[in-house]
């Protein structure tokens, strides 16, 4: 089962992407996070990415290309790919490599949510390094540094999670992915989702669309 979770910068694919994978299996392969483990290793392409990725625009399609290859050698028991396919061009290279995969896209989820709730949430958020667990200062009162998941003090703010990256995130969205979700639109397996619901909510509009 091949799951793509499409939606702006901040609408909820990484925290949806993780519910998916606890109920349904599914890996879940997120680009951005691809990338940011090579910038984490020093890579030659997490040197070249670092920079584009502070400022919010796209890394070259070829450059993310080569890491997703790898990542969907084997299709397990499914994929859920967050944030990938961003361009016209991606999409092409995606559909591809899925039918050379001999696998199918079950279902393409596309997150809708406001500009305004978009940048409120880039810049709160909060990630654990420890158990990944990603959440926001806005619903956390006296916030005293730790996971509110393990409890872990190794919590970090992402580089690009800041309002003027998430405004150029977000221009970048409009301008180069906007055109794949009208790719998209008119096929029977594509949904969209109100990413302004509490998370548990959106969540049960995503198992309707998967599959209880
Ligand atoms: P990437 O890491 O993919 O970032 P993104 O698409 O901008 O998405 P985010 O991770 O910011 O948000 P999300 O939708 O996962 O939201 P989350 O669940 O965290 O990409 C980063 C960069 O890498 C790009 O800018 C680009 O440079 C590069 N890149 C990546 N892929 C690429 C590609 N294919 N081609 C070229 N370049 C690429 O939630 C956000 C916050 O909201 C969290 O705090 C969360 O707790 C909270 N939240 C989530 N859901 C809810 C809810 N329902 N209610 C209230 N709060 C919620």
């Amino acid at each position: 089962m091949i799951v793509l979770l499409l939606g702006a910068p901040g609408a909820g694919k990484g925290t949806q992407a993780a519910l998916i994978n606890k109920k349904y299996g599914l890996r879940h392969v997120s680009t951005g996070d691809l990338l940011r483990a090579e910038v984490a290793a020093g890579t030659p392409v997490g040197k070249s990415a670092d920079a584009i990725m502070k400022s919010g625009a796209l890394v070259p399609d070829d450059m993310i290309l080569g890491l997703l290859k790898n990542a969907l050698k084997t299709a397990g028991k499914g994929i859920i790919l967050d944030g990938y396919p961003r361009t016209k061009a991606q999409t092409e290279e995606l559909i591809k490599l899925i039918q050379n995969m001999g696998e199918k896209i079950n279902a393409v989820i596309n997150i809708k949510l406001t500009e305004k709730e978009i940048v409120d949430r880039i810049v709160m958020r909060r990630q654990c390094k420890k158990c990944g667990n990603i959440f926001n200062l806005r619903f956390i009162k006296n916030f005293d540094g730790k996971c509110p998941k393990c409890g872990s003090a190794d919590v970090y703010q992402r580089p690009d999670d800041n309002e003027a990256a998430a405004k150029h995130r977000l221009e970048v969205y409009h301008a180069q992915t906007a055109p794949v979700v009208e790719f998209f639109k008119d096929k029977d397996f594509y949904k969209e989702v109100d990413g302004s619901k509490p998370v548990e909510k959106v969540f049960e509009e995503i198992e309707k669309i998967i599959g209880k």
